[in-house]
């Protein structure tokens, strides 16, 4: 018995976590009939990069034109490889760091060499979305041939207008940017939106041990939710209370700025400079669209992102009341009170609406009755249209 309830409650406790906020009204029966409650709610997180707008500067960075052979940093007297832009087969253009790795052939951007050293090697690479997206998860940017041994991560929140610092990365921090070492676990919960040097993914390893370069996503809400990431009431609460912390993972754009590659663990060895390059196979932004809790879904329409706002709101983030239910001013919708938050919604002139679904018997109702009183009619996820947020090879954050 007593373990049927155990089991009862550890079943309610993981449907509350994966299903939080999925859901943005549903249909309740109640004595005077059905009426919709509306709920705050969010898109699921999806694999952004399949979304991502690719550009690479300075121009003439990516290898072969005109082409050119390369060494490895393994074994820098086997040089017979060689990258060709007119030759599909040794050519290496920007889009392999976005495509899907199929039948284990690894295939990546790659850059020209430091055949000009001693001036640095300096590459950018700018992915935009035309959207606002939250990380929902680490990045991962997967390097052949070494990682970077200086290399910043940065972002934009305006649409590539201004641009700020996300993390630095370095095999000595102190050297060269002349910050203090630091990990993510160093960091405390008032801390936990500072910008950091991490020496940790820069130093060298061998370039077949570690290809990963990570920004944190997952350690950083571990802070608040725990290590499993069990307590993700504890993380929402904080979103609403702790000022910048979802503005932290919040973002239009990012740009690798690459300043130094991979040296092999050594000095810069100038008789042979074919063996020192970048080549990137993959990034990966595990992110949702912010809607600022007033859709479930989003969808690409004419190339964009764009959420299909409830609520009574509009615009591409959801960030207005939609024209003629302007009776409050527009707010987003709030994570508070768990589980299912307030959707804040917008209202025509003279109604009440918004004001029911803050109601507590009737969210009561919605969470305590176990007879299926309610319909929970999912207008949210009819429709056949192609979706971020539709099970592709996406990640869900508490499922893991
Ligand atoms: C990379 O972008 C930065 C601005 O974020 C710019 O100052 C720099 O010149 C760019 N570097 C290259 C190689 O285009
Ligand atoms: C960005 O998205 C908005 C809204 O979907 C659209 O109106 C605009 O044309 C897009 N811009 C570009 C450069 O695609
Ligand atoms: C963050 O705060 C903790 C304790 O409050 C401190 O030990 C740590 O050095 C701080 N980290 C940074 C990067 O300032
Ligand atoms: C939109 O506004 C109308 C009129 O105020 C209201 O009846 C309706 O419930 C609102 N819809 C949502 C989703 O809030």
């Amino acid at each position: 018995m007593s373990l049927q309830v155990a089991l009862l409650l550890l079943l309610r406790c993981l449907a509350s976590a994966w299903a939080q906020y999925e859901l943005c009204k549903s249909l309740v029966s109640t004595d005077e009939g059905s009426v919709w409650e509306h709920y705050a709610c969010q898109p699921k997180p999806a694999a952004m990069k399949d979304y991502m707008r690719i550009k690479v500067d300075p121009p003439g960075i990516t290898c072969g034109n005109p082409p050119e052979r390369f060494c490895t940093l393994e074994n820098p007297y086997l040089c017979s490889d060689e990258c060709d832009a007119s030759n599909p087969d040794l050519a290496h253009p920007p889009q392999l760091m976005q495509d899907r790795e199929r039948n284990g052939l690894i295939t990546y951007w790659q850059t020209v060499t430091w055949r000009r050293h001693p001036e640095p090697l300096l590459a950018n690479i700018t992915l935009s979305w035309n959207k606002t997206l939250e990380l929902t998860d680490d990045l991962h940017i997967t390097f052949e041939y070494g990682r970077p041994t200086i290399m910043v991560l940065d972002k934009s929140m305006d649409h590539g207008r201004t641009w700020q610092p996300y993390q630095y990365y370095a095999d000595d921090c102190l050297d060269n940017f002349n910050m203090q070492p630091k990990r993510v676990r160093d960091l405390s919960p008032t801390n936990i939106t500072r910008v950091i040097c991490t020496e940790q993914y820069s130093r060298w390893v061998g370039s077949k041990n570690e290809k990963n370069v990570k920004f944190e996503v997952r350690a950083r809400f571990a802070v608040f939710a725990g290590a499993r990431l069990q307590q993700m009431d504890n993380l929402y609460t904080r979103m609403e209370s702790m000022k910048g912390l979802r503005d932290f993972f919040t973002f239009t754009n990012l740009r690798l700025r690459l300043l130094r590659p991979a040296l092999g663990g050594t000095y810069v060895q100038r008789d042979n400079l074919l063996k020192y390059f970048y080549a990137i196979s993959n990034i990966d932004v595990p992110a949702r669209c912010k809607c600022n809790l007033h859709a479930s879904q989003c969808l690409l329409v004419d190339g964009n992102l764009q959420c299909q706002c409830e609520h009574n709101t509009t615009g591409q983030d959801c960030q207005r009341c939609k024209k003629g239910f302007k009776a409050k001013s527009w707010k987003a919708g709030s994570f508070l009170p768990t589980p299912n938050g307030t959707p804040n919604t917008c209202a025509i002139a003279g109604s009440p609406s918004g004001s029911i679904v803050e109601d507590e018997t009737v969210s009561g109702i919605r969470d305590e009755n176990p007879h299926g009183r309610l319909d929970h009619a999912e207008p949210d996820t009819q429709g056949q249209r192609r979706t971020p947020g539709a099970p592709r090879e996406e990640r869900t954050l508490p499922m893991m």
